[in-house]
């Protein structure tokens, strides 16, 4: 006889926009929600793409295109300072996990003016930071889909997670098309990580029913996906299955857990 149904919560993202070119509708997004005065988080990469002027030009924002990659906690709190100098009242970030991790923090510190290392650790936010828009340009890290935020401790050379349901996107947008010209290295070790949080985040004896239903649909569209988007990196169709595939496989994770994989990179 089965054993009893254990009790379980989910945790999703607010509002989940997806479609080839929905990251066009952010202008309108921002008006809609009263948002008159956004502050865009981005990194070189992004902006050398020319991503960030497609994306973030309509909005007039001001910008901080400088995340680096594994960013030192610090970056959270530079970022919220310009945030709040800014007076702006939302949070658009444009970019790969980094990006997203950075901005979800440095939302935090500046609604609640505090500094970043305050929040590391499980449910230290205190309530939800300013509005966030967390738009990957990758398909991989699943960030936008998750309350998790992982920094780096530059005095100890530390990972430092900040991990709170506060911190999920108001609103996620996927647009498969903001990853189409990937250079094929970053396709593949990103669509790896995408592939191995549904594997790890489906075992896991945590997994809530949510994520296991979510991981089978993110493992099917990355496993047929994932090596075709490699060899053809104009294949749309690919892309697309790429895209929403790692977006379900971060929901899947956030609501599960990651597994050794995941542990093994932490040293
Ligand atoms: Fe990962």
């Amino acid at each position: 006889m089965n054993s009893p149904l254990p009790s379980f919560e989910n945790h999703l993202p607010r509002r989940v926009i997806t479609g080839r070119g929905a990251s066009q509708s952010l202008a309108a997004l921002c008006q809609a929600n009263g948002w008159s005065r956004v502050f865009v988080v981005s990194d070189a990469g992004v902006a050398g793409a020319g991503l960030l002027q497609q994306v973030v030009l309509p909005l007039q924002a001001e910008t901080f295109a400088e995340v680096p990659s594994e960013p030192p906690i610090e970056v959270a709190d530079t970022i919220a300072a310009r945030i709040r100098a800014s007076g702006a009242d939302a949070v658009i970030a444009l970019g790969g996990g980094s990006v997203m991790d950075a901005a979800k923090v440095a939302s935090l510190c500046a609604r609640h003016n505090k500094a970043a290392h305050e929040f590391v650790g499980i449910g230290k936010a205190g309530g939800r930071g300013l509005p966030t828009v967390l738009i990957p340009t990758t398909a991989g890290t699943g960030s936008e889909a998750t309350f998790v935020a992982i920094l780096t401790d530059p005095a100890s050379g530390n990972k430092v997670g900040v991990l709170d349901p506060c911190i999920l996107a108001d609103i996620a947008i996927v647009d498969p098309a903001l990853t189409d010209r990937l250079p094929v290295h970053i396709t593949a070790t990103a669509g790896m990580d995408a592939l191995v949080h549904a594997i790890e985040g489906f075992i896991a004896k945590v997994a809530t029913p949510l994520a296991r239903g979510l991981a089978l649909e993110a493992a099917r569209r990355i496993g047929r996906s994932l090596e075709t988007v490699c060899r053809e990196p104009g294949n749309t169709a690919a892309r697309d299955d790429m895209a929403i595939g790692s977006h379900l496989a971060g929901m899947t994770f956030a609501n599960s857990s990651c597994c050794a994989v995941h542990a093994l990179a932490l040293p």
